[in-house]
């Protein structure tokens, strides 16, 4: 399909070329998004086309993102695709799960399946394939983790340099350890991510690097598979509720894009309302929602949540657009809410990083509070895997995880390791012999 760029303002919409290397539109400052041309498509045909590619060897057909294709805006570049087998990650139903969070079933889409362990690879082949396409050989991104791992690893997968930036402290070891061993150049900086991300723009443009963070609309694009493959697994029949949580809302921006273009293009009839969740220490879109008024950024953003700890989110314009057509809610969760989520979704046999789990402390909130119904049909999306950050978790089960203000986190599903003697009979009487 033919793509332009466009900007995201209703008062602006200027169009821009697909191969123009902006972030912003360069008359009013807005987020811009990519646009197609045509306005229908053969849905029948694309359905069947994409259901017999998952039988395919080839590459493009084996990625969960490029299977796709005629939905991205890629055509004449197929050959220049850098991919990982990225996406093809699955639905898993979660009873216990369900119980906690106050439905009758629950299923999870766990993006933590991807080759670097999280979402963003979704996104990340979209981005350094543009990168590719623009002939640009250097790569930039800030991060609270995820998004370096991911562009680390495509990066070197492409042959193009990478340099991320993070927060100095505040990303999981799992995470930096991932950048490093991709080979990416790794600047952990002393300011959080909101300033780093002002920081990298500016030398971005400086050093002629390309941006790889969420405000680059082809990674929006990318993630908007996982809306693809998601109503492709459950035979185009949307839920009720798709359940996401919100940092720096890029993520948020591609869902509900995905869904009006499902929806515009007929494959898809009904909207699933979106439930975006954010920490309480880190929830500018939140209170936004809440209160009206002018967007605040929270200038000191806290959570153990690592992946989400963001209080100036680029993408709340989109975010909000997308909440709003979808009927969507905002909600916020505490640190020991998301910490007994991910306990569950742990017992669950699933497992996930600690901001995916805010979607399950998010779930048990709006039954409560009775938004989402027992009866309704839930889908979460599980960002990160759970190996991502094992220090939480380790610190979590045996009582030692604090919140950001030196409080202690209850393990109130904690499972303590216990040290037991070289000795059968003794190992055998505490089993229950
Ligand atoms: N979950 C995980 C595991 C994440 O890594 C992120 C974002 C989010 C949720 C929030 O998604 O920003 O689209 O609203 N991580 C980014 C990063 C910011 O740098 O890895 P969002």
């Amino acid at each position: 399909m033919l793509a332009e760029l466009a900007c995201f303002e209703q008062k602006c919409r200027t169009r821009f070329p697909i191969g123009e290397a902006i972030y912003n539109c360069p008359n009013c400052g807005a987020l811009l998004e990519v646009v197609f041309s045509e306005d229908s498509i053969n849905v029948e045909a694309a359905k069947r086309t994409w259901r017999e590619r998952r039988t395919c060897n080839q590459m493009l057909d084996q990625s969960g993102v490029w299977r796709y294709r005629e939905l991205l805006p890629f055509d004449g570049h197929h050959h220049q695709v850098v991919s990982l087998r990225e996406g093809n990650t699955p639905l898993l139903d979660a009873p216990r799960a369900a119980r906690y969070g106050g439905l009758d079933r629950l299923t999870f889409k766990h993006q933590g399946f991807n080759p670097t362990g999280s979402f963003k690879d979704n996104g990340m082949t979209c981005g350094v394939t543009q990168a590719i396409r623009l002939g640009r050989k250097r790569v930039a991104c800030v991060s609270t983790g995820n998004t370096s791992a991911s562009m680390a690893a495509y990066a070197s997968a492409a042959g193009l340099d990478s340099i991320v930036f993070i927060p100095h402290g505040n990303i999981s070891y799992g995470k930096l350890a991932q950048a490093l061993d991709y080979g990416a150049r790794t600047l952990q900086v002393e300011a959080n991510f909101d300033q780093i991300l002002a920081l990298v723009r500016i030398l971005a443009d400086r050093l002629g690097i390309y941006l790889l963070n969420s405000i680059n609309p082809f990674r929006i694009e990318g993630q908007k598979s996982i809306i693809f493959e998601m109503m492709d697994q459950r035979d185009w029949n949307p839920p009720d509720w798709i359940v996401l949580p919100g940092g720096n809302l890029g993520n948020t921006s591609a869902f509900g894009k995905a869904l009006r273009e499902l929806r515009d293009f007929g494959f898809i009839r009904k909207m699933p309302r979106l439930a975006v969740i954010q920490a309480e220490g880190a929830a500018p879109f939140f209170d936004f929602v809440r209160t009206g008024g002018a967007f605040r950024s929270v200038p000191e953003p806290r959570t153990l949540a690592t992946a989400i700890r963001i209080g100036d989110p680029v993408s709340w314009p989109k975010a909000l657009h997308e909440v709003t057509v979808s009927c969507g809610v905002v909600e916020r969760v505490t640190e020991q809410e998301i910490a007994d989520a991910k306990a569950i979704v742990g017992q669950c046999g699933i497992g996930c990083e600690p901001a995916s789990a805010a979607t399950l402390a998010g779930i048990r909130k709006l039954t409560v509070s009775g938004i989402m119904s027992e009866s309704d049909d839930v889908i979460a999306v599980l960002t990160g895997n759970v190996l991502k950050d094992p220090d939480y978790i380790y610190r979590y089960h045996t009582g030692q995880l604090k919140d950001p203000d030196g409080n202690a986190i209850a393990p109130q599903y904690g499972n303590q390791p216990v040290v037991v003697p070289n000795d059968p009979e003794a190992i055998a009487r505490m089993l229950g012999e």
